[in-house]
């Protein structure tokens, strides 16, 4: 049986997204217990064990830290996949969809929905980083606010990103799993 390989950029890329996404979510979630999306001060808040930064300038700190490596990550990896047209293929296709209507084998279903979802990671992270722009240089990209109508509203957008994060985080692993067993899995860290 051959072993599954990854692309070394790929394995990069993937290590550095999982750190700072996780430093960008438990900061992102200790700014938030200074004043609740929802409710307020008088709000629901998050324990204390999925903060990070102890208080708010210190989430600040940490949020705008790894802002930096979290967007760059991002940024040389579509140039890589552009440039070596990785694209053309890396992503959810028609063959996939068409597979999920047609298919009975119940390993390319599988197959299909892992693509799917992993797929939809990159709009995640990109409606984050488009709505932490809005909220990090409002007045210069106040038309980012105005597409929002509100601050409470580009908020409530910026902060779905942790229950869309949630939800891949559990399907993609889940999937990945299903797909190709543990060696695929692993194949993508060692
Ligand atoms: C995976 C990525 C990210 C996650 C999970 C995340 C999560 C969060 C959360 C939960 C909050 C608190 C929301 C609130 O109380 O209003 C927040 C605030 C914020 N985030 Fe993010 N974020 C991410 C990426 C980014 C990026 C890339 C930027 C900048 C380009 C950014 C900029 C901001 C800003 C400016 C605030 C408000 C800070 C403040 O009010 O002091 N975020 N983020």
């Amino acid at each position: 049986m051959t072993l599954p390989t990854q692309a070394i950029a790929a394995k990069i890329f993937h290590w550095v997204n999982i750190v700072s996404v996780f430093i960008m979510f438990t900061s992102g979630l200790q700014i938030y217990n200074a004043n609740p999306v929802f409710g307020g001060r008088e709000g629901w808040q998050i324990p204390p064990i999925f903060t990070l930064g102890g208080w708010l300038a210190g989430g600040r700190h940490w949020h705008f830290a790894a802002m930096w490596i979290f967007s760059l990550n991002l940024f040389w990896y579509g140039l890589y996949i552009f440039i070596t047209r990785r694209w053309r293929h890396r992503f959810v296709g028609t063959k996939d969809l068409k597979a999920l209507q047609k298919s009975h084998n119940s390993k390319r279903l599988i197959y299909a929905w892992h693509r799917i979802v992993y797929t939809s990671i990159i709009p995640i992270l990109l409606l984050a980083l488009f709505t932490g722009l809005g909220m990090y240089k409002p007045a210069q990209f106040h038309w980012i606010v105005e597409m929002f109508g509100s601050w409470q509203a580009l908020r409530i957008v910026h902060f779905s990103s942790v229950p869309l994060l949630i939800v891949f985080a559990i399907a993609h692993s889940w999937l990945g799993k299903q797909a190709g067993g543990e060696k695929l899995t692993e194949s993508m860290f060692w």
